[in-house]
């Protein structure tokens, strides 16, 4: 029998997540389900799912100006992050709800292995979420069980329970701890019996105090918000919005990115994710002034029906054509990937 390619995976993916899954015109990458009054989002989004089409436009509204003549050169793109050396600038993004989210086919456990391993078998670092289905403990225990190698992402709970929290990150050793600070819209916790808060500054500075680990804030949309995650003394600023699952009608990342990074850029690490699918998607928004991009969506389906093979394939395959966008593009190593590399259609 031949070995699955990514074609396989994507459709079984399509198959199993059939109810959970919706497509905007057509297009077999943009996912734009729309909330189900009550139901599971699924893969879709809050409300209309318009937050979902933004960060698709606001990304589609850039093309990359092909630039040929130029003396060769294998792009660069290895970077260093927390310390740790990764082979692309790419990396998996926070889920977790197989239960709300992917029609429940796999356990929670099993998805979030298939993330980690998948990421670390490609070079790259994989994130876990934190879902009201399971103990908040289960990612960062699995992050633990893989040598730490990993990131694990926690909802906003209160102060004491997120200490509680960072205290045994640390006992594990993970890469770094982050909080998706736009968790405190999730309908799912909303649904739940655990309450979830909007933190103060005051809170983010406690938060980054309270571990030696690195210490990344999600969800940031705003200059103002993404100052004060600096100013709270974090590592790292992640502009996002939750992949359009928290905030309907909403502004798109590569709407706001360019304004943060021109704000914050060289003062703290800029990760960013929203409708990135591709190695072209991820060297736009490096150019946009990320230093770091996430996908969500496609490891999600990768997780469920491939596991770490088909994460480490997915990623492999992002990495082929980051090659090629550089390259195509004049870019010889990260730091050529600038506006410049940019044409804007309104
Ligand atoms: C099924 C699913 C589950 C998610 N769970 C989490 C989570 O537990 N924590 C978190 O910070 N973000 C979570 N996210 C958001 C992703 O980390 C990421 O921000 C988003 O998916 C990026 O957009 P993309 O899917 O268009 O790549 C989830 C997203 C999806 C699709």
């Amino acid at each position: 029998m031949k070995n699955k390619d990514l074609n396989d995976y994507y459709n079984m993916a399509r198959n199993i997540l059939e109810d959970f899954y919706m497509v905007c015109d057509d297009k077999p990458y943009w996912i734009c389900t729309p909330e189900k009054f009550g139901t599971s989002i699924g893969l879709g989004g809050a409300g209309q799912a318009k937050t979902i089409e933004a960060n698709y436009n606001a990304l589609h509204q850039y093309h990359l100006k092909m630039r040929v003549i130029k003396t060769h050169h294998e792009p660069e793109m290895s970077i260093s992050i927390f310390g740790k050396t990764i082979t692309s600038p790419v990396m998996g993004a926070a889920l977790s709800g197989v239960k709300y989210s992917l029609n429940n086919v796999i356990s929670e456990e099993t998805f979030y292995w298939g993330l980690l391993k998948g990421a670390k078998d490609s070079g790259s670092i994989g994130m876990v979420g934190n879902s009201p289905a399971c103990p908040d403990e289960l990612g960062v225990t699995i992050v633990g069980e893989n040598e730490g190698w990993g990131i694990p992402i926690f909802k906003p709970h209160s102060q004491e329970r997120l200490i509680q929290l960072f205290q045994l990150a640390d006992e594990l050793d993970v890469v770094a701890i982050g909080v998706d600070l736009d968790g405190a819209g999730s309908m799912f916790w909303a649904e739940s019996e655990n309450q979830l808060y909007r933190k103060s500054e005051k809170e983010l500075q406690e938060l980054v105090d309270c571990t030696e680990k690195p210490v990344i804030f999600k969800g940031i949309m705003s200059v103002e918000d993404a100052v004060n995650v600096v100013d709270s003394g974090a590592s790292a600023c992640y502009v996002s919005n939750h992949g359009g699952r928290v905030l309907d009608c909403g502004q798109g990342v590569a709407e706001v990115l360019p304004d943060i990074a021109k704000e914050v850029s060289g003062k703290i690490l800029i990760m960013a994710d929203g409708a990135v699918r591709t190695g072209f998607d991820v060297l736009k928004v490096l150019a946009l002034g990320a230093d770091v991009v996430l996908m969500g969506r496609p490891l999600a389906m990768m997780s469920v029906v491939g596991g770490d093979v088909a994460v480490k394939m997915y990623l492999e395959y992002v990495k082929q054509d980051i090659i090629r966008a550089m390259t195509l593009t004049g870019c010889d190593n990260l730091n050529d990937a600038s506006m410049n590399i940019l044409a804007r259609y309104e």
